[in-house]
């Protein structure tokens, strides 16, 4: 792309202004800029024109296979779940491409350090419950870890320095998300700094078509991985790859199955499984109304009472399918770093713009089912968001301990 296509692209892009330090930029500067620009997808600015085609379908309330049904089919479930582990069906995909701003570390959420009298890692205890898994199951799963382009680098040495806590690095493989550009509320791209246009990554959606970019999908297809295990980085009791609720998934004939647990209280900021045009779909905590966080149903039970815990098992060949159309994008006011035309950097302390991000659930609605899995909230459902408080490191080390780790 030639200076002239590209002063053309930015003006029917309506983003001329990024052209302000293209004279002063040398030519390796120039390159980096043009690849940024090229490597854009200017249609996300259409959502911004767009908010009403973002509505919500009907929201109907969904019943979960609770824990008292599974007791009861346990050991079925379990057998054929770790079949398909032995047979090299199922692998992990850990996100862990987000920020961790609200815990208020700059790197990966995962190297942060949660243990008292001793180290032990987030990333640690996700590999230590894997592998109380594959133990059992006698054979070594393959584990994909996303990243972003700001702590891929990060993550990879750390794990590398700790020898992957033990886990055969031979099964481990990394693969980078994509970055979406930061804009203001008036679409116009913001700059990082000269000859950088201000990047975020594009939300915990975007991790399979991430992977089939990168060739990960011939790799799971050449190996007969079936199921995928998706989970995020801050949960530090789940179980991955449980082989209960993927032979319950299995029995259930689904081609997706999420974990949920009863909500600590109406207002608990979780994402709810719930039916959305009488279909299988999950609704964030802000998109509910009062009324429907208070909804109780025929039991005096909650009707919105299930909360995902950011657990979901998904069939590779269903997830093809779906993701051959575009999933939705969502637009959130956040504090973008930025240059201004004059060159002077700026830290804003309120909300400037917007970044845009896919999400994970919103898969969940595509597909044809999904089987809602209920599982004990203490057993398995420690997130950490914040330093303090709920969701903290304080609240996950109180639950660790409570479930026999020592810390
Ligand atoms: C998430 C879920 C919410 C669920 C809650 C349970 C989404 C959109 N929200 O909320 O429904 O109830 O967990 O704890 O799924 N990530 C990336 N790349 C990104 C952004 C995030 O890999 O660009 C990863 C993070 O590293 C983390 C996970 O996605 O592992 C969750 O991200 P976060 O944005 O923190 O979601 P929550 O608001 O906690």
């Amino acid at each position: 792309m030639d200076t002239t296509q590209l002063q053309q692209k930015l003006e029917e892009e309506q983003q001329l202004h990024l052209m302000r330090y293209y004279e002063e930029m040398n030519e390796e500067e120039r390159e980096t800029f043009v690849e940024q620009i090229q490597s854009i997808d200017f249609s996300l600015l259409e959502v911004l024109k767009q908010k009403e085609s973002q509505q919500r379908g009907v929201i109907t309330p969904l019943k979960a296979c609770t824990i008292d049904e599974i007791e009861k089919n346990k050991e079925r479930y379990e057998q054929r779940g770790l079949k398909a582990i032995k047979e090299g069906k199922v692998a992990a995909v850990l996100l862990a491409g987000g920020q961790g701003s609200r815990l208020g570390c700059d790197g990966p959420k995962g190297v942060v350090d949660i243990g008292i009298n001793r180290e032990f890692y987030i990333f640690e205890a996700l590999f230590r419950n894997t592998m109380e898994v594959t133990k059992k199951a006698g054979s070594y799963i393959l584990f994909y870890i996303m990243t972003s382009k700001i702590n891929h680098e990060q993550t990879i040495s750390f794990l590398e320095a700790k020898n992957y806590f033990g886990y055969p690095k031979e099964y481990v493989t990394f693969f980078t998300q994509e970055m979406a550009p930061c804009v203001d509320f008036e679409g116009k791209l913001y700059m990082e700094d000269r000859s950088h246009i201000a990047m975020s990554p594009n939300g915990n959606g975007g991790w399979f078509r991430s992977m089939e970019k990168k060739g990960i999908l011939r790799d799971i297809h050449s190996r007969g991985v079936e199921w995928l295990n998706v989970f995020a980085v801050d949960n530090v009791l789940q179980r991955i790859a449980d082989p209960i609720f993927l032979g319950a998934v299995l029995e259930a004939n689904c081609p997706s199955g999420s974990k949920v647990v009863r909500k600590a209280n109406p207002e608990e900021k979780v994402g709810v499984m719930c039916k959305e045009d009488g279909k299988p779909s999950i609704i964030e905590y802000f998109e509910m109304t009062q009324d429907m966080l208070y909804e109780k149903d025929e039991d005096d039970n909650y009707a919105y009472n299930y909360g995902v815990i950011l657990n979901y098992l998904f069939h590779v060949d269903a997830l093809e399918k779906v993701f051959q159309t575009k999933m939705p994008i969502h637009f959130a006011k956040k504090k973008i770093p930025y240059m201004t035309v004059d060159g002077e950097m700026v830290k804003p302390t309120e909300p400037n713009g917007y970044k845009f991000e896919e999400f994970i659930f919103d898969v969940i609605h595509l597909l044809d089912a999904c089987l809602p899995y209920e599982v004990e909230r203490n057993k398995e459902f420690a997130p950490i968001k914040n330093r303090t408080g709920v969701d903290s490191i304080e609240s996950a080390r109180e639950l660790l301990k409570q479930n026999g780790v020592e810390l």
